[in-house]
């Protein structure tokens, strides 16, 4: 598939990376190498379920494989989101569905080390979900950060946004703090799409309502339904932040948000912030900036682009 900028998802399915597996599988500037999964919103084997559903849902379940990974982060215990994602981490989406599918037998991080060693300098790792799996790749082949062509990461807060999971952390990061600091010290190409972003790009329903007519607009409306509540009960504003399909989009047209480097560090020892991430805006540690931090989004543009994409694919399947 030449041309088409070769990405890697790794997921913890979850409302929105369902949404942002929508987005991905639609796009046509993405060559889908894998989507790899880890515990995360919820555990490792719903979020493969959920990930192979979705995968049928838009009938790639024989054109994408599914790479299981961690089933707990490096070293602390596993934190999950059913608040946010429900009991089956898709709000009751497709819950009647048979999945035909079977995950690889290749584990996450091995996959991944494959692909980049295949494709050096050419991968993107679109990743939407707590790094376990990369952390562990990296183990896997210690000159990966050499070869990766650049990190998407959905994860963190630095300036006007706090925490959604604590106080200051936002939940990728502290789910797995010490898989965060050692991707965040790998020296990789590392762009930063954290809350300050996601949490203004927003999917209401008067957006949904713009995908009746295509296959999705059932789906999108279901798994949507109980997270549109639980942000409005929190925020006041009956919205969905489209956290990981804004990492998926930035991975696709990366002006979409406007982006400054800096130094960042994870918080890994700390009572109160525990999985926090720390820029260096002053540069008051002398330190090399390390990411690439999004901190304005074009959001009526992402919100265009992931309608647009979804209405038409959908054309062209009719
Ligand atoms: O904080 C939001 C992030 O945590 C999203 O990726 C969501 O799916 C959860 O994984
Ligand atoms: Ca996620």
């Amino acid at each position: 598939m030449s041309g088409k900028k070769k990405v890697i998802l790794d997921v913890d399915t979850g409302v929105d990376d369902a949404l942002g597996i929508l987005l991905a599988t639609h796009s046509e500037d993405l060559d889908i190498l894998g989507i790899t999964t880890v515990s995360g919103n919820v555990p490792l084997q719903m979020a493969t379920r959920n990930t192979l559903k979705v995968l049928q849902l838009v009938g790639k379940e024989n054109a994408i494989s599914v790479y299981p990974g961690a089933y707990a982060p490096l070293i602390r215990e596993p934190v999950y989101e059913y608040r946010v994602h429900g009991d089956d981490g898709m709000g009751g989406a497709l819950s009647d569905m048979i999945v035909t599918a079977e995950p690889a037998k290749q584990r996450a991080a091995a996959f991944i080390v494959d692909q980049v060693n295949r494709y050096p300098n050419e991968v993107t790792l679109i990743m939407t979900a707590p790094l376990t799996n990369l952390a562990e790749a990296m183990r896997l082949d210690p000159l990966l950060n050499q070869k990766v062509g650049r990190i998407v990461s959905m994860g963190g807060a630095v300036k006007e946004a706090r925490g959604n999971i604590t106080p200051e952390a936002e939940f990728n990061i502290y789910a797995d703090p010490e898989a965060a600091r050692k991707v965040y010290h790998s020296g990789m190409k590392l762009t930063m799409v954290g809350l300050d972003v996601t949490e203004k790009a927003l999917l209401r329903e008067k957006d949904i309502d713009r995908l009746k007519g295509t296959a999705y607009y059932d789906f999108v409306q279901t798994v949507t339904r109980d997270y549109l509540a639980f942000s409005e009960r929190g925020t006041g504003v009956r919205a969905c932040a489209m956290h990981d399909p804004l990492a998926v989009a930035v991975a696709v047209r990366s002006d979409l948000v406007r982006t400054e480097k800096h130094y960042v560090d994870v918080e890994t020892s700390s009572t109160l912030c525990d999985g926090q991430t720390v820029c260096d805006f002053k540069g008051r540690f002398g330190k090399k900036p390390n990411v690439d931090v999004a901190l304005e989004v074009d959001a009526g543009r992402f919100i265009e682009l992931f309608l647009s994409t979804l209405r038409k694919s959908e054309t062209t399947r009719l």
